[in-house]
């Protein structure tokens, strides 16, 4: 297996990898133990800038990697292999002496996580050249805040590859995303250049936090993600699907209405299945001018032998942990005329995070839905 390169490290470092994905991956990197010049890399990563900019501020999280890097060094510690580097020890030290910050962490709640979507060997965004795009997000270390909508789920990180990977799918459309959740598909459709972005939660807080996550990627100045949407194009919406009327969505008339791990509450399906069926049945009003610029992206809508050149698709990605509660929203979304394709395998993207090793892409499934008549 090849070696992942430090700069995979430095990736999971700063999205807050679970300490013993950090640790298999630090193994990886000195071909089977944290090597001296491994270590090295670590320290560098910890020292210099990456936590004091504040992109990593939990220094628990810190001072439990550096602990585990330091039993790890030194378990594999004999007369002429690994040695633990000094500069651990100094550093485990000074993050033992740093309590104050998590006392307020227990209050706040709040960490902050950067998702570097590493563009794969011979795949890169056309129009920048960039390699990567890097997402920052405020997450909760409370996984069920926020009605679960305050953490970054592995469908969100499935959909977001699909969109990299497939920028021609979603650039000049409006997209609408149902369950937004922290906002990382968002960010994904702004950077591709999506025409307009409408990201909706049914959840207060959920929305407020993806509200801030959405400025500090896309809408406030000095943005990290270099997003290609107008920050004007770009909303944050409460919508919680029980209480979405019918002509409030038959005005919104998307492209595109994506999800991402919006299927797990058999109460909420009937109203879910609702909100996507009123989406998906709303034909788009085409204006008549040829050279309008949105008219003639339009013509290439979805690039891939579509027929539905007038009406929206949506695209679901879910992990299935209840096959009962699945198949409750298959037979929803047939009662309702919806036609489902699993496109896991045809559409399967390239993997953008080769360094997140708690990420499981083989859980995810990715399902196109339209109105079948
Ligand atoms: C498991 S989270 C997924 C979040 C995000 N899409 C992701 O994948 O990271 C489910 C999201 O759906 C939202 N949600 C759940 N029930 C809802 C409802 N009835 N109306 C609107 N949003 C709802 C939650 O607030 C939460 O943000």
């Amino acid at each position: 297996m090849e070696r992942p390169n430090l700069e995979h490290l430095k990736s999971a470092f700063l999205a807050m990898e679970p300490p013993n994905c950090f640790i298999s991956l630090a193994r990886s990197c000195g071909g089977g133990y944290i090597t001296p010049e491994v270590q090295t890399f670590i320290l560098d990563i910890i020292c210099n800038g990456y936590v004091r900019s504040g992109a990593v501020s939990n220094s628990s999280y810190v001072r439990n990697l550096l602990k585990k890097v330091i039993v790890d060094a030194e378990s594999t510690t004999s007369d002429d292999a690994v040695a633990v580097v000094d500069g651990l020890y100094e550093q485990f030290a000074h993050y033992m002496t740093l309590p104050a910050e998590d006392d307020l962490l227990k209050e706040e709640n709040r960490i902050y996580k950067q998702i570097s979507f590493l563009y794969p060997n011979g795949f890169h965004d056309v129009s920048s050249g960039a390699r990567s795009l890097v997402v920052s997000l405020q997450c909760s270390l409370n996984l069920l805040e926020g009605d679960t909508g305050c953490a970054i789920w592995p469908s969100s990180l499935f959909l977001s590859e699909f969109i990299l990977s497939h920028p021609a799918i979603f650039s000049n459309k409006f997209c609408f995303e149902v369950g937004s959740g922290v906002g990382l598909v968002g960010t994904c459709l702004a950077y591709v250049g999506a025409s307009k972005v409408i990201l909706t939660d049914g959840d207060i807080s959920s929305l407020a936090n993806m509200t801030s996550n959405l400025e500090l990627n896309c809408l406030g100045s000095g943005t990290k993600a270099k997003t290609k949407t107008s920050p004007d194009m770009i909303q944050c919406k409460h919508l919680p699907w029980e209480f979405a009327t019918e002509s409030e969505l038959q005005g919104c008339q998307p492209d595109i209405i994506l999800g991402a791990d919006v299927i797990y509450d058999p109460l909420c399906l009937p109203h879910l299945i609702q909100v996507l069926s009123i989406l998906l049945k709303t034909k788009k009003h085409v204006p008549e001018e040829t050279n309008d610029a949105t008219n003639k992206s339009r013509n290439n809508y979805i690039p891939c032998n579509d027929q539905m050149k007038e009406t929206p698709v949506a695209y679901i990605a879910q992990v299935i942990r209840n096959y009962e509660t699945f198949n409750y929203f298959l037979k929803l979304a047939e009662e309702a005329d919806l036609c489902i394709v699993d496109i896991t395998e045809t559409k399967r993207p390239p993997d953008f995070l080769p360094y997140m090793l708690s990420y499981d892409r083989s859980s995810v499934h990715l399902y196109r839905l339209s109105f079948s008549k």
